[in-house]
């Protein structure tokens, strides 16, 4: 069985995000979508809440290979834990490249056995972010463009009370 593994921070997810999850569950047999902390990042959205959206998300699409999971810890180590020897990684342009590249180098000097498949983003989400996406809501601005539809409301509410502090 070939399973794969979607690391990320989707803080929150995005039809970006998705677009990968759809074209990636169809490569394999299975793939676990894996919510994982970014030292560098500050969240804006609990782990729990994350995994939350992901999973609503994608039982609105019915994909019935996809499960969804927080991971504490290496990327490498949780894969390894899963019996995964791919990590899926979206690309949308050069500039992610440069970081991308030095992570899947990093991971795999962790971990031999894994190896880090792109995905080239659907040209319709090249300029999409989460952090995009959070400061529209901060402002009340519709998000709905840019988030699964059946997460719109509760996104939105949620990035309206969490005004940044001026
Ligand atoms: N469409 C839209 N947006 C996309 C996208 C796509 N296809 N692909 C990436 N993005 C955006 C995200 O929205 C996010 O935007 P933001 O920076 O504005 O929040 C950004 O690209 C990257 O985020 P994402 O892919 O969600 O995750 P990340 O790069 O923050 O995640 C981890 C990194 C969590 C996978 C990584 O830090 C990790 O594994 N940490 C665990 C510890 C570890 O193993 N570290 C060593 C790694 S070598």
């Amino acid at each position: 069985m070939k399973t794969a593994v979607y690391p990320g921070s989707f803080d929150p997810v995005t039809l970006g995000h998705m677009d990968i999850i759809h074209r990636a569950a169809l490569m394999f047999d299975h793939l676990t979508v894996a919510v994982g902390i970014n030292i560098n990042k500050r969240a804006t959205f609990s782990p729990e809440e994350r995994v939350d959206f992901l999973k609503r998300a994608i039982a609105a699409e019915g994909l019935h290979n996809v499960t969804v999971e927080a991971y504490h810890g290496l990327i490498a180590d949780y894969a390894a834990s899963l019996n995964a020897n791919t990590l899926v990684r979206g690309l949308r342009a050069m500039s992610d490249f440069e970081s991308e590249f030095q992570m899947a180098l990093a991971n795999r000097r962790i971990n031999q056995q894994v190896d880090t498949a792109f995905l080239v983003t659907n040209v319709e989400y090249m300029y999409l972010s989460s952090s995009l996406v959070r400061e529209i809501g901060h402002y009340g601005g519709d998000i709905s463009e840019f988030v699964p539809q059946c997460l719109a409301e509760d996104i939105a509410k949620r990035l309206k009370q969490n005004k940044p502090n001026i």
